[in-house]
């Protein structure tokens, strides 16, 4: 096997994107869009890998793989150039080269292993990655004769409008012989716009009569290069595509896919079902038997099994099983309901546990707080955590009965099985099995026992 080095260029300038950080760094499908080569780099397992950094160099190395050397091309004279800063480090250390971009996110490890099969059975000096595309618009167009064989790539900008006018494109990923690369890298001239472009290595291997092969991907949506934010929309729509048919064919229900936002990084657990309009982000998982949606948006969430999520937001909060939620209710960070727990309509919970059983049917706020198994919260309760400087915390025990409208103004504890009247007050701690109640509330004598 030989050995194969993978170069991603990653330091161009994304003047296209009109934007002020990195297009590397734009997300797509929940992911920084470097992140995608990198990935396929990571599958391909080569023997070296290294990253050409330049624009926004810092930003851009802080999402990167780790496993990635890095080399600095400052400044940025075009694709050639970029590789030209590898050569240092690359040369007789490996006998193929694979040229990534950074802004190339679509493409499938598949393609390229057809790609350097190719390659190998032909001994070419150096592989390029075609596509036939409905739109050429901005690409390099490849250039054939007669008979089929390639004889360049010619840059947008520099072609004719004849060469214009074909369809089929380089995507700029080039596997070459590594001997030949090092030797005629930098022999590439600068062209009229002042680059050194990467692509006029294709003329020169024609001209010396080397074996080049230009292999055209079956699928061309793959080979898509991002620059500016219409085409990030559309890569956006085929990646969603793809997670969407991955969970699917993995077990989940997905009614309608069209109309379900699901990033790349969300697990879904065998026979749950999302219903449309409904928004999984970032590093949310859900597991089996749920029913998520429609209209709920979950973003780094953890729910567990037979939970059901109706018209409601999840952020950075953990369900246990079987719990409910909607609709419309928001779980902020820090909420963690767990195992059975019911909240109905207009609940929020911000960084409070609320136990295995709770019920919070309607209307209510419950933050910074504990609440023991199976109490209840009645309609329209409210933790007071917020003194205007600091946050106090709320403590109720288990089996508490919290009557409707009451008014817990924290720090404050209530114990075990005790219970407030509606509309109390409560601003001192309530013991275990007493009644609270009024305004502030006080807690209820108990009649003397007879004896
Ligand atoms: C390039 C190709 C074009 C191809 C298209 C496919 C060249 C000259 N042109 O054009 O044939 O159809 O990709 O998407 O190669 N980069 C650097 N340093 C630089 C310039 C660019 O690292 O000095 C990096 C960029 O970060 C990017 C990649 O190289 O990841 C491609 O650069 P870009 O400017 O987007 O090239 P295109 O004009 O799209
Ligand atoms: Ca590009």
């Amino acid at each position: 096997m030989n050995q194969l080095a993978v170069v991603i260029l990653a330091a161009g300038q994304s003047t296209r994107m009109r934007s002020k950080k990195s297009k590397l760094l734009h997300p797509l499908a929940g992911r920084p869009l470097i992140a995608y080569p990198m990935r396929l780099v990571a599958e391909l397992q080569p023997a070296q890998r290294l990253a050409i950094l330049g624009h926004l160099a810092t930003e851009v190395r802080a999402a990167l793989d780790p496993k990635a050397q890095e080399v600095l091309q400052e400044p940025q004279l075009g694709t050639g150039h970029a590789l030209q800063q590898a050569q240092p480090l690359l040369q007789g250390q490996c006998q193929e080269v694979l040229v990534l971009y950074g802004d190339t996110p679509l493409l499938r490890l598949e393609t390229i292993q057809a790609m350097r099969q190719a390659h190998q059975e032909h001994g070419a000096v150096l592989t390029l990655l075609s596509g036939i595309v409905p739109d050429p618009t901005g690409y390099g167009r490849v250039l054939r004769d007669a008979r089929g064989q390639v004889q360049a790539v010619v840059e947008d900008a520099e072609a004719s409008p004849e060469q214009r006018a074909i369809h089929e494109i380089n995507s700029g990923i080039l596997l070459f012989q590594a001997d030949w690369l090092w030797q005629h890298l930098p022999q590439i001239p600068r062209s009229l716009q002042g680059e050194y472009y990467l692509t006029d290595l294709i003329g020169m291997a024609v001209e010396e009569q080397a074996p080049v092969v230009a292999y055209t991907a079956p699928d061309p949506e793959e080979i898509m290069g991002i620059n500016t934010r219409l085409h990030l929309a559309q890569a956006e729509a085929i990646l969603r595509q793809r997670v969407a048919q991955r969970l699917m064919l993995a077990g989940v229900t997905i009614l309608d896919p069209t109309s379900t936002y699901i990033d790349d990084t969300v697990e879904i657990g065998r026979d749950s079902t999302i219903y449309p309009n409904s928004y999984l982000y970032g590093e949310t998982r859900i597991g089996e038997d749920c029913v998520i949606g429609p209209n709920s948006l979950l973003l780094d969430s953890q729910v567990g099994d037979r939970c059901r999520i109706l018209a409601s937001v999840l952020e950075q909060a953990l369900l246990e099983d079987e719990v409910d939620v909607g609709p419309f209710s928001h779980m902020r960070k820090g909420a963690h309901l767990a195992h059975g727990v019911h909240v109905g309509n207009f609940g929020e919970v911000k960084n409070a546990h609320l136990g295995p059983g709770v019920k919070m049917g309607h209307f209510s706020y419950i933050g910074d707080a504990e609440i023991g198994a199976e109490t209840n919260i009645g309609a329209g309760t409210i933790t007071c955590n917020y003194d205007g400087t600091q946050k106090h915390r709320t403590v109720i025990g288990k089996k508490a009965f919290i009557g409707s409208d009451t008014m817990l103004v924290a720090p404050v504890q209530v114990g075990d099985e005790a219970k407030t009247g509606a509309g109390a007050v409560v601003t001192h701690d309530v013991p275990p099995k007493t009644v609270a109640y009024g305004v502030p509330a006080r807690v209820q004598k108990k009649e003397p026992a007879a004896d």
